[in-house]
């Protein structure tokens, strides 16, 4: 079995979780780099980082790389490759080239020039008899990406296809709803783990609930979806229905959850509703139409993990303002023995909360820049970090 060398993006903050995701699978050389982990093995454990992954974006397999100085040697670089090996001509296909500090003009162009490379190489293969893939933008059955950095280009095929926080069970999205793979994430750096309590009280249409649930059930996010290998050449089917009814077989067909949702609004909590039906747990979460600021809390102690209304407007933002000390007094009144973890992107905002954060992780959403916080809210030993009252006579 040939040893293969993968790379599997992910929100930017989450490479130290992948990594440790990964290395869990059997993967070697684990390697994290500025969004993504790069690791080696089997070709099937590209098929086990798909199917088991809660954080990657994509699982890209590398297959090509080459020193390049302009376009013209990205083609021919691209133009060597055996792809009709990796798959057959009737498939459509997709090219997308990312690039850092490349000494290329336009990204356009050379997307265009690799698409060419690839289509020549077909046109040349005795096999394809003079045909070449087709392209499709939108449901490609193969992508290509290639990364230019400033002397290598490097060619990969997409084992995922979909992006993976596309896990199949999401019917409707409230408004802003979180990346699958990112609330994943929020949930692993805040420790939970399902013999805790666990609160998102403002949990929208409820990805945070979803994600725990699937955790808690021990289910693969990647069961009840297609992928992109399964269209390559190499698929080995065998292997991936092994790999796949192994995971089902460890998954609960019920949990017993201390897992709580809350949100202002009733229409939100619905698509939270539909949403952990679609994923087959339609009771697991004990949803309840509340505010924060008046919700007593639903156990002693435990987590939150929630990502509270964020502002893109002004007038959201003066809105905003008055919400986060709001937010802070709620957490510090009715929630001591509880450790939060709030995702933001305005650290201005996150200050006005009023609480001194014990950690700050920081976590890409989309290219939006925002921090998880972590407060403490153990009974006596919260500070406001700007005191409005002396601190003595308020902790
Ligand atoms: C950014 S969205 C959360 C999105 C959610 N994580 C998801 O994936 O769909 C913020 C949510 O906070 C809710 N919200 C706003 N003010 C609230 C309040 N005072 N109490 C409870 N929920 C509130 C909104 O209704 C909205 O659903």
């Amino acid at each position: 079995m040939s040893t293969e060398t993968f790379f599997a993006s992910c929100p930017r903050g989450l490479e130290a979780v992948l990594a440790r995701e990964v290395a869990a699978l059997g993967a070697a050389d684990v390697n994290s780099v500025d969004g993504g982990v790069q690791f080696a093995g089997a070709l099937t454990l590209g098929y086990a980082v798909n199917l088991h992954s809660r954080v990657a974006s994509r699982v890209l397999w590398r297959v090509g790389e080459a020193q390049y100085r302009g376009d013209q040697e990205i083609y021919a670089a691209a133009l060597k490759l055996d792809w009709p090996r990796w798959f057959n001509v009737e498939r459509s296909l997709r090219v997308n080239v990312t690039a850092i500090k490349a000494p290329v003009k336009s990204l356009d162009f050379v997307t265009l020039r690799v698409k060419d490379a690839i289509c020549d190489r077909f046109r040349a293969h005795r096999a394809s008899a003079g045909k070449r893939p087709s392209i499709d933008t939108q449901t490609p059955d193969v992508r290509v990406h290639a990364f230019l950095s400033a002397q290598t280009v490097t060619f990969y095929l997409d084992t995922s296809g979909e992006p993976l926080f596309k896990r199949g069970y999401r019917r409707e999205a409230g408004e802003a709803p979180l990346r699958e793979n990112l609330a994943a994430g929020m949930l692993a750096l805040s420790g939970w783990t399902p013999v805790m309590p666990l609160l998102d009280p403002m949990c929208g249409s409820g990805t945070i609930l979803c994600e725990a649930v699937m955790i808690a059930a021990n289910r693969a996010p990647g069961v009840n979806r297609a992928f992109g290998f399964e269209k390559l050449a190499h698929f080995n089917a065998a292997a991936w229905l092994k790999l796949k009814a192994d995971a089902q077989a460890l998954e609960k067909i019920s949990i017993q959850s201390n897992i709580y949702g809350s949100d202002l609004r009733g229409d939100a909590l619905a698509l939270a509703r539909a949403n952990l039906a679609a994923l087959g747990y339609p009771t697991a979460v004990t949803l309840k139409q509340a505010n924060v600021f008046e919700m007593p809390a639903p156990a002693a102690a435990g987590i939150i993990v929630t990502n509270p209304p964020y502002g893109v407007r002004l007038e959201d933002r003066d809105q905003l303002a008055a919400f986060y000390p709001k937010l802070g007094d709620a957490l510090k009144q009715k929630y001591s023995g509880w450790t939060a973890y709030i995702l933001s992107a305005d650290m201005q905002l996150a200050k006005k909360i009023g609480l001194a954060a014990s950690r700050r992780t920081p976590l890409f959403n989309g290219a939006l820049e925002c921090r998880l916080f972590e407060y403490q809210l153990v009974a006596g030993s919260m500070r406001r970090s700007k005191p409005a009252v002396p601190a003595s006579s308020n902790d």
